[in-house]
């Protein structure tokens, strides 16, 4: 078959431009009513995404007086999705810095039970460093001790997802048997960072375990997808650099002996979408138009970790020397680099660079027609440099409905996308293997739970 566009839509406030929420393409409901996620993914469903993505924060942004966010903890929102959607992918972000990795693997196995099959984990070290305030107090861990934990976490949740068989389960009324002890099996992993003895207190998932999706781009990040993951969200500002991450992660995943196939790689899209070009820059002024510079330079000085840049002028264009070196940045590396990159390429003002991140924090942004998106697409896909898009409507619901109506069906005649679902599970939308089980390799010593009076 063809190779197809695998599309994800990534849910964020009321839609990815910082000004979306006071503009009247963008929906009214409290970003604290769980109906608007269901809406979302619903309609994302209808128009045959591979997946919906909700990303998380560990603490409250600097810019709460004039920017909403998406509120609700996403894996309980995973969890009102998994019972009011389908078929769609549900991916939601959880930290490896701040969470056990017993607890983030029965919520995972979780959400993949109440979904059949539809579980995600975006794997994130979470680079913000106000978070680590909330969590102990004791600063933020630097970013080559985050991926050095975060390596340990994946081979405990790995693990714990494998410590059942897919038939430990007999459920077995007339012989009194429920579970065959011989197929569930402890993990006993002693750490640095992590003691966990296992099993999994809940059998096997229906996807073996959920998908790992991860978004690191630094060379430690890249290095850490390379290994693990399954899908690859990233943020480019260009096709040559999106091509760049496209070629250096499959060759990675090549050197990890994966197939590169098994690794999709989704960089961001954020279209204004028009019936002409005219009408999709007259939305794009309109939403810029209500966006507060005040507002960009404190993402701004989030992005780097807390730098100032309240003395630098807003008309002024600007010089990589106005930036701290992105080495010396905790925080996440790789999108100061793209900031510095644009920086060198088009010397913006401070207040050109705002209005770009304003649009989608980085990613790729542009303003056209349906079919100017679609050849946009289309070329990104056959030139090397994706697998398919992180979709990131500006305006949300109004430019997810636009996508799904005008681009979609033009996807789908060039041949480019699905015209209905064939399977129910990610993995099946993604084109994934199923993951192995330790309990078929004889090569393994399959060990045996002692088992412990319950509550
Ligand atoms: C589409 C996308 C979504 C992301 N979502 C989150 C998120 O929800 N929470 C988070 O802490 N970081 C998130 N990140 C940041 C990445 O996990 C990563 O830290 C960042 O890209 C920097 O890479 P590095 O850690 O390798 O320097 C996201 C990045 C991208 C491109």
């Amino acid at each position: 078959m063809k190779r197809q566009l695998h599309l994800n839509l990534f849910i964020h406030a009321r839609g990815h431009h910082e000004a979306s929420w006071r503009h009247p393409g963008s929906s009214s409901l409290p970003l604290t009513d769980v109906r608007y996620y269901q809406q979302l993914a619903q309609r994302a469903e209808r128009a045959l995404f591979d997946s919906i993505f909700l990303a998380d924060q560990l603490a409250l942004g600097g810019d709460v007086t004039q920017a909403p966010r998406t509120w609700l903890e996403p894996i309980t929102v995973l969890a009102a999705l998994a019972v009011s959607t389908s078929r769609v992918g549900l991916i939601a972000t959880a930290s490896t810095t701040y969470t056990e990795p017993f607890n983030l693997a029965r919520q995972f196995a979780s959400i993949d039970h109440m979904s059949n099959g539809r579980a995600a984990w975006n794997i994130v070290t979470s680079w913000l460093a106000t978070a680590a305030d909330n969590f102990g107090g004791a600063g933020q861990v630097g970013h080559a001790d985050r991926y050095a934990r975060a390596e340990e976490f994946m081979s405990v949740v790995n693990e714990l997802w494998d410590s059942w068989a897919a038939d430990a389960i007999i459920d077995d009324r007339a012989s009194g048997f429920y579970a065959k002890l011989d197929r569930i099996r402890p993990i006993n992993h002693r750490g640095a960072s992590y003691g966990v003895a296992g099993p999994l207190n809940m059998p096997r998932c229906p996807q073996g375990r959920p998908v790992l999706v991860q978004a690191g781009s630094s060379d430690t990040g890249r290095r850490f997808a390379a290994r693990y993951a399954e899908a690859v969200f990233t943020a480019h500002m260009a096709k040559a650099t999106a091509q760049e991450f496209y070629a250096d992660l499959k060759r990675l995943a090549a050197a990890e002996g994966r197939n590169p196939a098994h690794v999709l790689i989704l960089p961001g899209l954020s279209p204004m979408i028009g019936s002409t070009e005219a009408e999709a820059h007259r939305l794009q002024r309109e939403v810029n138009d209500l966006s507060d510079p005040a507002v960009g330079r404190k993402r701004l000085s989030g992005r780097f970790g807390g730098h100032d840049f309240s003395h630098l002028p807003l008309d002024r264009p600007l010089v990589p020397e106005d930036f701290p070196d992105p080495g010396s940045v905790e925080a996440a590396r790789s999108r100061t680099e793209v900031i510095l990159n644009l920086v060198r390429r088009d010397k913006p003002t401070l207040r050109q660079l705002l209005g770009y991140l304003a649009s989608a924090r980085g990613h790729y942004v542009m303003a056209g027609t349906p079919e100017q998106v679609a050849d946009l697409m289309e070329d990104w896909f056959a030139d090397g440099a994706a697998d398919g898009f992180n979709i990131m409507p500006p305006l949300l619901p109004a430019q997810l409905e636009v996508f799904s109506a005008e681009v979609i069906p033009l996807l789908q005649r060039r041949g480019l996308f699905r015209t209905d679902y064939t399977g129910t599970a990610l993995r099946e939308h993604y084109g994934l293997p199923w993951p192995a089980s330790v309990f078929d390799d004889p090569n393994r010593a399959v060990g045996r739970h002692e088992f412990s009076a319950g509550v």
